[in-house]
């Protein structure tokens, strides 16, 4: 069976993907991460890719002469890693559209919300889950889907919900939403990684 390869893309801590990679340590998902990016050179995620063993890169707009320089840069990055697919957890920037269109229907995102309530600019960390607190639900969730060249609009391809409690706030509810993310994340990237597997060329070894 070829292997699968994921590129990981991520602007924080990266919980997201440490998630990713217990997942395929326990052998749930029949993959290898080969890379992870983050544009921002200190981001925790690095430092988890690292010890993972995983190659991490710092690769941010602001490194290059032009927009076109940069997607340039980033699609060279994707191919040296022979990515299959890609997935953002926690980017909190826009993928270049040279990289959405090469891997359109492969790339996946995770969002703290269920969408397409609560998404879009601005719906991002903690400030969606003030909305939430803010606008009175009585449920929240997180939401893994595919990924557009628009914030939070592609295909839904996994959903769960959460309650919103009395007394909850924005940490709280977080914290409740972040454990719903480790567990639906790993399960959406199985489900593509074995898509992919049955595709009929898979050029990667
Ligand atoms: C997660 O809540 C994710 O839904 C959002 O950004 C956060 C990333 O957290 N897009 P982490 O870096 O994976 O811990």
């Amino acid at each position: 069976m070829p292997r699968v390869n994921i590129v990981c893309f991520a602007s924080g801590r990266g919980s997201n993907v440490h998630a990713l990679i217990r997942g395929i340590e326990s052998k749930k998902i029949p993959a290898a991460i080969v890379l992870v990016i983050s544009n921002n050179s200190t981001a925790g995620v690095l430092d988890i890719a690292r010890e993972a063993g995983i190659p991490a890169k710092h690769i941010s707009e602001k490194q290059f002469s032009s927009h076109d320089e940069f997607s340039k840069a980033m699609c060279r990055a994707l191919d040296e890693a022979r990515a299959d697919m890609i997935v953002l957890a926690g980017y909190m920037k826009k993928l270049p559209s040279a990289v959405c269109k090469r891997f359109s229907g492969k790339i996946l995102n995770i969002h703290p919300a269920l969408l397409p309530a609560f998404g879009g600019k601005g719906m991002f960390g903690i400030h969606v889950h003030e909305a939430v607190l803010a606008s009175g639900a009585r449920e929240s969730g997180a939401t893994v889907h595919l990924v557009d060249e628009e914030y939070d609009r592609g295909k839904i391809v996994m959903q769960e919900k959460v309650p919103v409690l009395p007394g909850d706030t924005p940490e709280i509810l977080a914290a409740r939403v972040l454990e719903l993310e480790h567990k639906i994340l790993p399960e959406a990237v199985a489900r593509m990684v074995k898509k992919i597997q049955d595709e009929p060329i898979n050029q990667h070894s």
